[in-house]
């Protein structure tokens, strides 16, 4: 068995539950934390060590919940805290480790604090824990700075004052909806410390922090550099927006406190950063021994299908993180990305399952790698993107403000099938007239955990038997990899003292680098050959044949 059980967040492998589209124990169509509650067994048989939990407090729901309201209470939408406090008593007696997701970059325009701030003067206590800033321009009427916001147009938004007269302008990096909150101000800090100590105490195992890399900004927030290219990506890329060293002091001071419930009871605490910076470098600045204990490491999702890219984007990420204290953690899907299934597959290629079969291969490929892996909640159903669903059922805020379905979020975000032929699919609780708040397609029958559960070629089969082998190899998890030499378009890799993995980025069959029957294989796998579009582990002595 592992070395690490008291390190436990090196090597594990953590489930994000989207909890709204996870289950509906109410039948509102909206999923909520009982019904994640009652989704545990299934995951403790999955396999997984932990929860992630998205946003689950108080808020107007205009970024699902990234627009928090209240930090400290739980949305009636979801539950409220005494169904928190049981779900945290059943994970812990599962054994599943719970994450929240915490916003610190901003809040929502409802939250007390902005509500304080629009009704307050320019230049009082309220307003300086936002950015407010008078306009440029004759009567202020243009935005303090050329800054984009990431979701859409300009970063600031102006505001009528009490007397009627258009006003002030705050800064918003995401939506008009979620002001961001000045870090230079210490009332904000203060306040971020008493909601981490707040769910400390109600036993959580550690925080997702959204948007790791913004807290602070440029103290003058003078024009960006390059305004198109801000405008032009999702990325973070404005410098003066982003990565400005002081939120490193935040970080270490949050790592102090999550020390500080350590040094109480054993059980190690863990902060997993949203970092989106530009170079690796930067990334691994953010995971130095006394910061966060990761961060994810996106490049792996964003690589295209293609053995050098892979190659190229795993390697990276081994060195960077050598020498910080921490664990690469690898993501393949989350709840602001196109499913693997649609993203690996091809234009042309419909029906034909190659992007399911690349989705398999890439798990297998991922639960392979030295370090944490995150699994988003369908990924092991292998659920594809709903690509065509209506403008008029769309609600993220992307397509709102930009007009564009182009990047938009909602087609991985549609509530997952349990069981049955027709929507709602046991999302709900069975309430007829419930629907879930978005359209699940006909075709998700065939991916209801109830089939899934009874098919072992299932991706849920493929998963669990990974994560199964994974637990008890002790080859697998922390450590390092070495590269086999392959053949063009192949993988191949060795942990440990022989655990061989493989993936073909190809469509032909390819020799396999070991002649054995695998261990487990993410399609039919005849010893000696590695088919297209396949992965495979192997034990082997033989390590560099
Ligand atoms: C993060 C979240 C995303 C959210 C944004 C703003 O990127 O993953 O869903 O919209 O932050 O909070």
């Amino acid at each position: 068995m592992k070395l690490n059980t008291h390190r436990w967040w090196r090597d594990a492998v953590i489930y994000q539950v989207y909890v709204r589209s996870f289950l509906d124990s109410t039948g509102d169509g909206i999923g909520d934390l009982a019904g994640v509650r009652a989704g545990l067994p299934y995951l403790k048989k999955l396999g997984v060590d932990g929860i992630w939990l998205s946003p689950f407090y108080p808020s107007p729901q205009h970024d699902h919940g990234y627009d928090v309201a209240d930090y400290c209470d739980v949305d009636p939408l979801f539950g409220d805290l005494a169904e928190f406090d049981l779900l945290m008593t059943d994970a812990r007696r599962l054994g599943v480790k719970v994450l929240l997701d915490i916003v610190p970059n901003h809040c929502s325009s409802e939250h007390p604090w902005f509500q304080e701030a629009l009704v307050s003067a320019p230049g009082s206590a309220a307003r300086a824990r936002f950015h407010f800033a008078d306009g440029r321009g004759p009567d202020g009427a243009e935005p303090p700075n050329n800054w984009h916001a990431m979701f859409g147009g300009p970063a600031w938004s102006r505001v009528t004052e009490q007397d009627g007269t258009p006003g002030q302008w705050y800064l918003h990096m995401f939506t008009p909806e979620q002001p961001d909150l000045n870090w230079r101000n210490p009332e904000v800090g203060t306040h971020f410390d008493h909601v981490l100590r707040f769910w400390l105490d109600r036993g959580v195992d550690g925080f997702r922090i959204d948007v790791a890399a913004g807290l602070y900004k440029h103290p003058d927030l003078p024009d960006s550099p390059d305004p198109e290219a801000d405008a032009r990506t999702r990325d973070s890329v404005n410098p003066l927006a982003w990565n400005q060293p002081e939120v490193h002091d935040v970080w270490r001071h949050w790592r102090s406190v999550c020390e500080e419930y350590t040094g109480r009871d054993g059980r190690e605490r863990l902060l997993v950063g949203e970092v989106s910076v530009r170079t690796a470098r930067e990334h691994a600045q953010y995971v130095r021994h006394d910061e966060l204990h990761q961060a994810f490491f996106f490049d792996l999702l964003s690589a295209p299908w293609n053995a050098d890219a892979f190659r190229k984007v795993i390697s990276e990420a081994m060195q960077d993180i050598a020498g910080t204290g921490s664990t690469v953690t690898w993501v393949l899907n989350n709840h602001d990305q196109v499913r693997t299934v649609t993203r690996y597959g091809e234009l042309g290629t419909e029906g034909s399952g190659l992007g399911a079969a690349r989705a398999r291969a890439a798990a297998l490929l991922m639960l392979a790698l030295p370090g944490a892996a995150y699994i988003y909640q369908g990924e092991e159903l292998g659920l594809p993107e709903v690509v065509d669903l209506p403008d008029d059922v769309l609600t993220d805020p992307i397509f709102r403000r930009t007009g564009s379905r182009a990047r938009i979020r909602d087609g991985c975000r549609v509530p997952l099938p349990w069981s049955g032929h027709a929507s709602p699919f046991g999302f709900t609780s069975g309430v007829e007239s419930a629907k879930p708040w978005l359209p699940q397609p006909a075709y998700f029958a065939e991916y209801a955990t109830d089939r899934a559960l009874a098919d072992t070629r299932s991706f849920w089969h493929l998963y669990r038997d990974g994560l199964q082998l994974r637990a008890g190899l002790p080859q697998l998890g922390e450590g390092v990899l070495r590269w086999l030499d392959t053949q063009p378009g192949v993988l191949g890799f060795v942990r440990g003292d022989g655990l061989v993995c493989a993936v073909n980025f190809g469509t032909a069959p390819t020799p396999a680098p070991v002649s054995g029957t695998p261990l487990l294989s993410s399609g039919p796998c005849a010893p000696g050959v590695l088919p297209g579009s396949t992965a495979a582990w192997w034990i082997s002595d033989c390590t560099n044949p």
